[in-house]
């Protein structure tokens, strides 16, 4: 079975697509690289001794997407192509809704022209907006709070009236909560452009003297430490879920929706204590504002994949914190590292 992985040199499909050639599956993925490095693309290929069908293309060239699709015999598509840097969006609301909804829409246009009608789509906790409770179930109410999250949100919407219009479509949206972690041989793993946004990233590289020091964004939250609650997942354990999600779309089609969290929520404090013991020695932080737009928490309830797809999360917040120190320690400038 061949398997398009869009957004494919990216942190989550660089992991998805060692998980799908381990698993048997042939890959096919492209990349504009406008986040992303040729690099994983070489270094999966490395790792599982497998070949990954690449093509350095953009999401909205509706030509260079037809080729792919009229030189690959796809199967199935992985949806990651996105752009996703919350604060951005903000600021450049038309660059989010161009890429992320304009592009969603050529995939979909081109897979339907192929009559290739399953997909896995990449979407996000963000679309659950401050849930009013948590454990958080896929039948909460869905808002947005940001253009990047809006982006998800309507894709998401477009998907649900495309499979309404036409029940033949096998769709499975995925809502991830916050990953982290990286490959156990460290050879893959995040590696942002810039100063990182998210706090795993950012830690990575105050620990490895990148950076200075970690900035808490708040520590009057009512959480049990007044600091920010989030359900971090290994990206391994979020990969394997892709898979689980190809195997269902083939047994029992029809539109799915998950959430792939853990069901454990972290405080920012847990997470620099169990960095600080994954790598040794302390790390020096200070308490800044909330940072504009966080919910206090937010955390999976991850049951439904549980029990539809067979898929639970194995990796624990000390091998989440122990593999990504493996990587930032061997590459500390990630994929430009010499
Ligand atoms: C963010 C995005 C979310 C996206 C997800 C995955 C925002 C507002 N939300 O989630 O839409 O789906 O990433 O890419 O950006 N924190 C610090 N210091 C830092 C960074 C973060 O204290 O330098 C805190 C935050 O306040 C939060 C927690 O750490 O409590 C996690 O933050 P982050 O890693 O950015 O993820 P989210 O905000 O949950």
């Amino acid at each position: 079975m061949k398997i398009l992985v869009t957004g494919g040199a990216g942190y989550i499909a660089s992991h998805t697509n060692l998980e799908l050639l381990n698993a048997g599956y042939d890959v096919v993925a492209f990349d504009n690289f406008s986040n992303s490095s040729i690099e994983s693309i070489h270094r999966v290929e490395r790792l599982t001794g497998k070949k990954i069908s690449f093509y350095e293309t953009d999401l909205l060239d509706k030509e260079a997407l037809t080729d792919i699709f009229s030189k690959e015999n796809i199967d199935a598509v992985i949806h990651f192509a996105g752009l996703k840097a919350v604060g951005e969006s903000c600021e450049i609301p038309l660059k989010y809704f161009k890429n992320n909804l304009s592009g969603t829409i050529t995939l979909l246009e081109v897979m339907e022209s192929f009559g290739v009608k399953n997909l896995v789509f990449s979407s996000s906790a963000t679309v659950y907006g401050d849930p009013e409770t948590v454990p958080v179930t896929e039948d909460f109410p869905l808002s947005a709070t940001n253009p990047y999250g809006r982006t998800k949100l309507m894709i998401e919407e477009m998907l649900r009236d495309i499979y309404k219009a036409d029940s033949s479509w096998n769709i499975a949206i995925l809502r991830y909560f916050n990953p982290i972690g990286a490959h156990e041989s460290g050879e893959i793993g995040e590696d942002p452009n810039g100063i990182p946004n998210n706090l795993v990233p950012y830690i990575a590289k105050v620990a490895s003297g990148v950076l200075d020091k970690i900035h808490v964004f708040g520590n009057d939250y009512d959480t049990p430490d007044g600091t920010g609650v989030r359900d971090y997942i290994h990206v391994v354990d979020l990969s394997l879920g892709h898979i689980k999600a190809i195997e269902k779309l083939q047994e029992n089609p029809g539109l799915v929706t998950y959430n792939l969290g853990t069901g454990v929520g972290y405080s920012v404090f847990d997470i620099i204590h169990n960095y600080e013991k994954a790598c040794g020695k302390k790390l020096p932080y200070v308490i800044d504002p909330r940072r504009p737009g966080d919910i206090a928490v937010t955390y999976a309830d991850p049951s439904k994949a549980l029990k539809e797809l067979g898929w639970k999360a194995e990796r624990g917040i000390d091998k989440m914190c122990e593999d990504t120190y493996r990587w930032q320690s061997k590459y500390p400038n990630g994929y430009k590292s010499k």
